[in-house]
């Protein structure tokens, strides 16, 4: 078959699948398969295309139309305008979390002018928040901490195709237990997180392709989905610097009750940034000692 039938029977297939773009989809697939980029595939329409790649492609397929995610078969994610690997068992990144890179980018310009700015990510996940804010600013040092294997495994990966090893490192433990002897007491900038943040009985109503293939630890916040803030929010303040921040991605319901939590553990200034649907995701606050 031509690539343009290929194309065409993939969006028939898919064309019902609820939160898919069939005829992007398709494309990106097939380039997949092929080993060429997208634009290819647009120009060579007409190309034959052999029958292993026609039956790898119609499999293919078949997963994306029962919801497994394109990006874990594309093995690949772009994120602050970098591609990211994942695979499954990792979060996939998602827009909304540029929103929290984006504001610590903007702050870390705003107020360093010059000298090395030590960032902790708790919640590594695939690298996404730790690595780009470590490629967009070269004075930047991450310590990023998953309790996950196989996050960390990714996150790695990540940070070796960015030749950002030497100014990210990767820890495992259960949050703050993975710097514990770094020596970091009191002298943290910024510390970021994405917890888990979503109440435990809403993930059986989150769309397919997330609760059947996504990683639900990576998701599942407790009871009110704020387990996570209870326990960073007071310990965050043996190791940040006096007028360090913290900064959160949250729920779009949850930033009352986690400034009240940042007010009691003594941040001020708490601000709290809309993403893209113009929903509340991001509040971050500054610790006076
Ligand atoms: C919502 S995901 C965020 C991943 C990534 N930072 C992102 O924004 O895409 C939360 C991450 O926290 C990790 N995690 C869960 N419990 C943890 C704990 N106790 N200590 C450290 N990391 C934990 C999960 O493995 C997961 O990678």
């Amino acid at each position: 078959m031509e690539i343009k039938d290929l194309i065409r029977m993939g969006i028939k297939k898919l064309d019902r699948r609820k939160y898919s773009n069939p005829p992007l989809e398709c494309v990106l697939l097939l380039a997949y398969l092929l080993d060429v980029d997208k634009t290819y595939i647009y120009i060579h329409n007409n190309e034959e295309v052999p029958s292993s790649v026609e039956d790898k492609y119609f499999s293919l397929i078949d997963e994306r139309r029962k919801g497994y995610p394109i990006q874990y078969i594309l093995k690949e994610k772009e994120f602050m305008g970098i591609s990211f690997y994942i695979e499954e068992g990792v979060l996939i990144p998602r827009p909304d979390t540029e929103v929290l890179v984006q504001y610590v980018l903007d702050y870390i310009d705003e107020k360093y002018k010059e000298g090395d700015i030590k960032v902790v990510e708790l919640g590594t996940g695939s690298g996404c928040i730790s690595l780009s804010i470590a490629y967009y600013n070269k004075n930047v040092f991450v310590y990023s901490v998953d309790i996950d294997k196989k996050a960390n495994a990714v996150a790695e990966e990540n940070s070796r195709r960015l030749k950002l090893s030497d100014r990210v490192k990767i820890l495992e433990g259960d949050l703050f237990q993975g710097i514990k002897n770094m020596g970091l007491k009191n002298s943290v900038d910024i510390i970021v997180s994405n917890p888990p943040y979503i109440p435990e009985d809403e993930i059986f109503g989150l769309q397919d392709e997330i609760k059947k293939y996504e990683p639900l630890w990576a998701l599942d916040g407790g009871e009110d989905g704020l387990n996570y803030y209870r326990r960073i929010i007071p310990q965050s303040k043996e190791y940040l610097k006096n007028r360090g921040i913290l900064v959160f991605e949250m729920g779009f319901d949850q930033g009352r009750k986690i400034k009240e939590l940042m007010e009691k553990g003594n941040f001020r200034n708490i601000n709290i940034l809309k993403d893209l649907q113009g929903l509340d995701r991001v509040i971050t606050g500054e610790l006076f000692l």
